[in-house]
């Protein structure tokens, strides 16, 4: 059978369910369907050989991405190597590092001075000529493949930037484009919208709409005010953003994350997130790359609560992104350092180990983004900490404000009605190893470890923010730059210091410290079976509300991991004797276990075999 045949064959498959979906969405608009249908034709006949014989591959190994050999990283083109071609020149720094999945944030066409770190595209077909070409891009994705590394690239799907040709026309007066995106005449609608609708930027952007002088109307704007809504009621906006979508597949993208995707259904009288709209969009886009690039991953930006998250799965017979953020694990995780108590960690990972069908999540402690308070206060409030004080606790302690406190983050997006305020800062300068001195440094690279090996040790791909792995501090620089003074993640978004990197294999320095013992964490994992990402997994008591424990298990492969989120030394009882202490090759036969403070230990058995107990 040829390649185009194979796909119609999907495409017959998937067709039935394709066609209602979309007519539902569209009141039965027929011509629209029947123009989608094409598109995804046209765009598979622009897909390479290369990348069609990748797509029979993975059809082949569906859960490839369950491997525990899979180690991520995610950095920005120019603060890592100035261009793509750069990237590609440092791809054996990234290999050094173990990384086999990396998240490139986004490098298409906008405009420096209204960017909002490139999420303001101006052209989804055109890289930004300082980062380079979209050959640049696809001979990357080349080069990587060879090597046996994913790409991942962002899709912002929501907005377009005011500087698109769309919106260009759209300002100029021309109709059709102005059907793309959201526009009012005059404030009453936009400020019934206003009654339900949350911010997201209250601070450096607030409000949800724009006045545009020059052409005196409003348009929609929930992020930025340079970043105008798509209006996807409009199934032309569905058909050509598809269609980018699909571009940028074709040019050898492994994963494409589905940025801000809660957002982009937008109903008066209601907050416009989360809406069941947007996942029948969910779906159509996860079928319209099963047809035309099945080896294609679709990450979903779901940073919500914790119940509004899992449902972006889809369900296992109609599953809509294949990968989530999980953001509530992250933000629970720094929760718990804060407050030493693990009880709501434990709690967190009880569900999210619980949820069927095997989900996969990209773990990570820190991202481009900053730190959200989505914690489950209903069930916290039990122990007294309530939302508002305990916000302000949380943002108290990382800003080094709390007595005794040496982490150093700062406030974004602090909106004092609301005592709301999100967190920025890099993992190590969160972990004290900014402010630390003397002594204080070994237990801040002690925590920073200790986090990563939970980081390790949860089921899905775990992904490192770039610089992390040298224990990159904060960058104040962006205090002097008029662009970015106002937006405290450029905190975090500082560039890679490859002269503390040369550091990272004098184990006399903090890099070089840091560095090789994540690395040994990496090699361990990958050559243990019981993390991977479909093994089982579950939560035990350790008898401290300090420790978290964990037991993984993958066929015979039994392992437990512990966790003390204190700076006390701890004694507690050994829940896996006999097992072998993957850190030092060693059997522990003792009863008993001393988790020095942010101590951890990684314990492994085979059942059934001579080491079990
Ligand atoms: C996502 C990005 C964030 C950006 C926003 C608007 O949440 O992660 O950096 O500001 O979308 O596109």
């Amino acid at each position: 059978m040829s390649d185009i045949e194979k796909m119609e064959q999907r495409l017959q498959t998937c067709y039935d369910e394709l066609k209602w979906l979309y007519c539902e969405l569209y009141h039965n608009d027929m011509h629209a369907f029947e123009y989608f249908i094409e598109m995804l034709r046209r765009s598979y006949r622009e897909r390479r050989p290369s990348l069609r014989a990748l797509d029979e591959k993975r059809l082949v190994e569906p859960g490839w991405y369950y491997s525990n050999k899979l180690l991520g990283m995610m950095l920005y083109v120019d603060a890592f190597a100035g261009t793509l071609k750069g990237v590609q020149e440092n791809l054996p720094y990234l290999q050094e590092c173990g990384v086999n999945y990396l998240h490139l944030m986004p490098l298409l066409k906008t405009v420096r001075e209204r960017s909002d770190g490139g999420y303001a595209v101006a052209d989804f077909r055109t890289v930004q000529p300082e980062l380079g070409t979209m050959e640049d891009l696809e001979e990357l994705a080349e080069v990587c493949h060879k090597k046996g590394i994913s790409l991942c690239l962002d899709f912002v799907m929501n907005h377009t930037s005011e500087d698109h040709p769309w919106a260009k026309a759209a300002r100029a007066g021309d109709p059709v484009a102005r059907s793309r995106y959201f526009f009012f005449d005059d404030w009453e609608i936009p400020n019934l919208y206003e009654q339900t609708v949350p911010q997201v930027f209250p601070t450096t952007a607030p409000g949800n709409f724009t006045y545009l002088d020059d052409c005196g109307k409003i348009v929609m704007t929930f992020f930025y005010p340079y970043q105008w809504d798509l209006n996807y009621a409009n199934p032309m906006v569905l058909n050509d953003m598809t269609e980018n979508l699909l571009f940028l597949a074709n040019r050898g993208m492994d994963v494409i994350r589905l940025d801000a995707i809660p957002y982009i259904w937008k109903q008066l009288g209601t907050d416009c997130r989360n809406l069941p709209q947007v996942h029948t969009l969910a779906r159509i886009l996860n079928l319209a790359c099963a047809i035309v690039c099945p080896s294609v991953l679709l990450l979903g930006e779901v940073v919500m609560e914790p119940q509004k998250v899992a449902p972006y799965f889809g369900t296992p017979e109609k599953p809509e992104c294949h990968m989530l953020y999980n953001v509530t694990t992250m933000c629970t995780t720094w929760h718990t350092l804060a407050t030493r108590d693990v009880r709501l960690l434990r709690r967190q990972l009880e569900q999210v180990f619980a949820l069927p069908g095997n989900p996969l999540f990209q773990n990570y402690l820190r991202c481009h983004d900053d730190i959200g308070w989505g914690l489950d206060f209903p069930w916290i409030s039990q122990f007294g900490n309530l939302e508002v004080p305990h916000k302000r606790y949380l943002n108290d302690w990382f800003t080094g404000r709390w007595p005794g406190s040496l982490s150093r983050g700062e406030l974004y997006n602090d909106d004092p009605r609301l005592g709301d305020a999100r967190l920025c800062g890099t993992t190590a300068s969160l972990c004290g190893l900014e402010a630390a001195e003397g002594g204080e440094v070994e237990k801040a690279l002690q925590c920073d470890c200790m986090l990563h090996a939970l980081l390790l040790t949860l089921s899905g791909l775990p992904v490192l923010y770039s610089g992390d792995e040298i224990g990159q501090l904060n960058d104040y620089s962006y205090h002097d730059d008029p662009e970015k003074r106002e937006d405290s993640r450029y905190l975090h978004r500082g560039r890679f210091r490859w002269d503390l990197a040369a550091l990272r294999l004098d184990e006399k320095t903090v890099q070089g410290r840091l560095f090789q013992a994540l690395r040994h964490l990496e090699i361990l994992r990958a050559e243990h079976e019981a993390f991977r990402a479909d093994a089982s997994a579950s939560i035990f008591d350790t008898g401290s509300e300090k420790i978290l424990g964990i037991h993984r298990q993958f066929g015979e492969e039994w392992f437990t991991a512990l966790f003390n989120f204190s700076e006390e030394k701890w004694t507690i009882e050994n829940p896996a004797a006999g097992a072998f202490d993957l850190l030092t090759g060693k059997r522990v036969l003792r009863k008993t276990l001393v988790l020095g403070g942010y101590g951890f230990f990684w314990l492994a058995k085979k059942i059934g075999s001579r080491n079990e107990q």
